[in-house]
């Protein structure tokens, strides 16, 4: 669909990250004529290996800094006339929100502020976009039934979902009070390329063939809702052209499964790849001390957005996985 915008500079944030660079070579690819500044700071999860595909593009900038950054934000939106922001930037990782909440306060709640207040001065009356990315971790954990829904009550139970809630209802308040044309997307756990090391999924494949214990939290049977990341892009490409202003959308792959199954399709699939003489790697599956506070299950019923904006998921489960096996494989250079 063609680009609604009268100007073209989108500024994105954390786009060195996961999620990020895997959005921007595809956004970039379907929307030649959109420029792009990446505004990322580089903490331990950014990696600008991630963008070498776009690094040389005449319409993509990389810039190093802090969306907390006042004077560098307001600098940006003039140097650059932004007209449409994707905030990416967070503190991802509910672990170290356990360890050390105090930057996730700072980062994805203070930085979203930033960006916000930083578009309303800049934008005026302009009808620019404001594409907020979110967590279905806001809503809480569900029992063995159920799904959450764009109605579902807001129940974060960890500082990282507390300080994603918050800087969501901020960006709720932007529309309400100043009328800014925001949007704001939740989305189930993503999988796929690109994802830093501390996480479930690279932990497993690490773990295995390093012949390491592979650390499954409490009993193996937190359940998640899992989305290839290149489905969530599309979605998120979708809801930046066509979502309606003040509204959220959930995206989800219709892909539960508990954290003990995930282990286990990951060990079959190293088991046929790169064989272990000492037998299945599913051996080396070891159940640890559950994190505090572990929420049971997440799911998503994401009908709003198949019905209103035509998205849905191409990836099965079993195929996105075993592409994720090899792209770390190769990371690994096995
Ligand atoms: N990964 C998931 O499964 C998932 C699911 C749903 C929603 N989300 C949301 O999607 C977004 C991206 O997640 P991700 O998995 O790519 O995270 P990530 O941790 O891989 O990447 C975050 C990026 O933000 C950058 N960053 C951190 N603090 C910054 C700051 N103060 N200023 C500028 N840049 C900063 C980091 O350098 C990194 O490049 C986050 O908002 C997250 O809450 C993630």
């Amino acid at each position: 669909m063609a680009n609604h915008h009268s100007n073209n500079t989108i500024l994105i944030t954390g786009g060195a990250g996961f999620i990020g660079s895997n959005f921007i070579p595809f956004f970039l690819s379907k929307n030649p004529e959109i420029n792009l500044i990446n505004l990322d700071l580089l903490t331990y999860a950014g990696d600008l290996e991630n963008l070498n595909e776009v690094k040389k593009a005449s319409n993509y900038t990389f810039i190093k800094g802090d969306i907390c950054d006042n004077l560098l934000v307001k600098h940006l939106f003039e140097e650059y006339n932004i007209s449409g922001v994707i905030n990416f930037a967070a503190e991802s990782h509910v672990d170290n929100s356990i360890n050390s909440p105090r930057q996730f306060i700072k980062t994805n709640i203070e930085g979203t502020f930033n960006l916000l207040e930083n578009a309303r001065i800049f934008w005026k009356t302009k009808n620019y976009r404001f594409h907020h990315i979110s967590t279905d971790e806001v809503y809480g954990s569900l029992s063995e039934d159920g799904f959450f829904t764009e109605k579902s009550n807001y129940q974060p139970n960890s500082p990282y979902s507390a300080s994603k809630a918050s800087s969501d209802f901020l960006v709720r308040s932007y529309y309400h009070t100043y009328g800014m044309n925001v949007v704001t997307s939740n989305c189930s756990n993503n999988y796929g390329p690109k994802q830093h090391d501390e996480k479930l999924i690279p932990t497993i494949i690490r773990s295995a063939i390093n012949g390491f214990k592979i650390p499954i939290y409490g009993n193996g049977k937190n359940v998640r809702d899992w989305l290839f990341v290149k489905d969530h892009c599309t979605g998120i490409e979708s809801i930046y052209h066509k979502g309606k202003a003040g509204e959220t959308y959930l995206l989800g792959g219709n892909n539960e499964y508990d954290n003990l199954t995930i282990a286990t399709k990951i060990c079959e699939i190293l088991d046929y790849k790169i064989p272990n003489k000492k037998g299945s790697y599913s051996n080396q599956i070891h159940f640890v001390e559950d994190r505090l506070g572990h929420d049971f299950r997440y799911a998503i019923d994401a009908s709003k957005v198949f019905k209103e904006l035509s998205w849905k998921p191409n990836e099965s489960f079993d195929s996105g996985l075993e592409k994720t096996v090899d792209w770390y494989l190769k990371k690994y250079q096995l």
